[in-house]
């Protein structure tokens, strides 16, 4: 019998071997994304726990069969799971695989893998600036940005609280707060991307504010334009939403003041605003701009990660508030 890394090996190669795929390893988590284009169609965690995307009508089939589980965390996006312990579950999992590929190689909107890094100016990789790396979210921005082919450089009060070793990452010590070290340290990157929150959420605070003030201006003076940043679906309209702001009125203060620095310095901004954020293991969401999406009470950060970098990627959502939700 098969042990379980052989069985992973043999996974991944049956997977490569499909037409225009290409792979790319989460850095940090166990994670193997697999991708036809710019479109992840499937992940492996650690051994054998095999995430994979299906179309609605696929998914629903499949299911009905019982030959995968219904995805925990994201079944809304067509995923199914399949684990896989023996040669016999490989041979059932490599089938729900193909079919995946099949309906997602033939869409319309999946770019050629050489362009799936790229910043559709031809430029392979993007150099990423990103402030707050440190934190929960700035952490999983940093590693997915890594895993998707950038380079990033992490601007942090804190360096050793970056464990992460990586030869696209460069770490630099500075003040968020500060115009001429930001305006310094972001020469020649291709966009900022901020995941600042205040430690204590309950303490009056103008970091938000002033950060997003340096930053605006040393962007401005650096030749850098496009800035996403990280906000709170609490600002839209909503019962629920005004409570929260009520608890949490000094920081939300700071958050809306940083929000509207960001939109008034001649910047293409993107203004992310997610609900309660959770530590869950999914980086799929929906985004509405304008508005909070029906029904989206959490958001992991992950998926907030990947949105951030997609906006930025894509170009989409340019001068946008947008909703987004798990
Ligand atoms: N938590 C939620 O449910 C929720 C919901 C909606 C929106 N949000 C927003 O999402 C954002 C990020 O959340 P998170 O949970 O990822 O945050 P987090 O884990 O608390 O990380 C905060 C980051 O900001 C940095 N930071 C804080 N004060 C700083 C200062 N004075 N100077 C420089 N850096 C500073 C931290 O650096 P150090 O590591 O050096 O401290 C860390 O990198 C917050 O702005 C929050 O408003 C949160």
């Amino acid at each position: 019998m098969k042990s379980s890394d052989e069985l992973h090996q043999e996974l991944r190669k049956g997977i490569l071997r499909l037409p225009r795929v290409t792979e790319r390893q989460h850095a940090g988590i166990h994670e193997d994304a697999f991708f036809v284009g710019s479109t992840m169609f499937m992940h492996i965690h650690g051994r054998g726990h095999c995430d994979i995307r299906l179309s609605k009508a696929d998914q629903k089939q499949v299911l009905a069969a019982d030959k995968a589980k219904r995805h925990r965390w994201a079944p809304q996006a067509g995923y199914v799971t399949s684990i896989v312990k023996s040669e016999a579950d490989l041979d059932r999992t490599m089938e729900l695989i193909q079919m995946s590929h099949q309906h997602f190689a033939n869409k319309r909107d999946v770019l050629p893998a050489e362009q799936a890094n790229g910043n559709n100016h031809g430029q392979l990789h993007l150099k990423l600036f990103v402030i707050g790396a440190t934190g929960r979210t700035g952490q999983e921005i940093v590693q997915q940005a890594l895993a998707r082919g950038h380079h990033v450089t992490a601007f942090v009060r804190s360096p050793e609280n970056i464990r992460l070793k990586n030869d696209r990452l460069t770490v630099l010590k500075g003040n968020a707060m500060d115009e001429n070290e930001l305006r310094d340290a972001m020469q020649n990157h291709d966009a900022v991307v901020s995941a600042l929150g205040p430690r204590k959420v309950f303490k009056p605070s103008s970091m938000l504010h002033d950060s997003a003030l340096a930053t605006a201006r040393a962007m401005n003076r650096a030749g850098v334009k496009r800035l996403v940043v990280l906000s709170a679906a609490a600002h839209f309209p909503g019962i629920p939403n005004r409570v929260a702001s009520f608890i949490m009125r000094n920081h939300m203060r700071d958050s809306l003041a940083m929000e509207e620095i960001v939109q008034s310095n001649g910047l293409d901004w993107t203004i992310a605003r997610p609900p309660r954020l959770t530590q869950e293991d999914y980086s799929t969401y929906r985004s509405r701009e304008g508005a909070a999406p029906k029904m989206g009470f959490t958001v992991s950060r992950k998926a907030v990660a990947a949105f951030m970098l997609d906006a930025i990627e894509q170009k989409k959502h340019v001068r946008k508030i947008v909703g987004i939700a798990k």
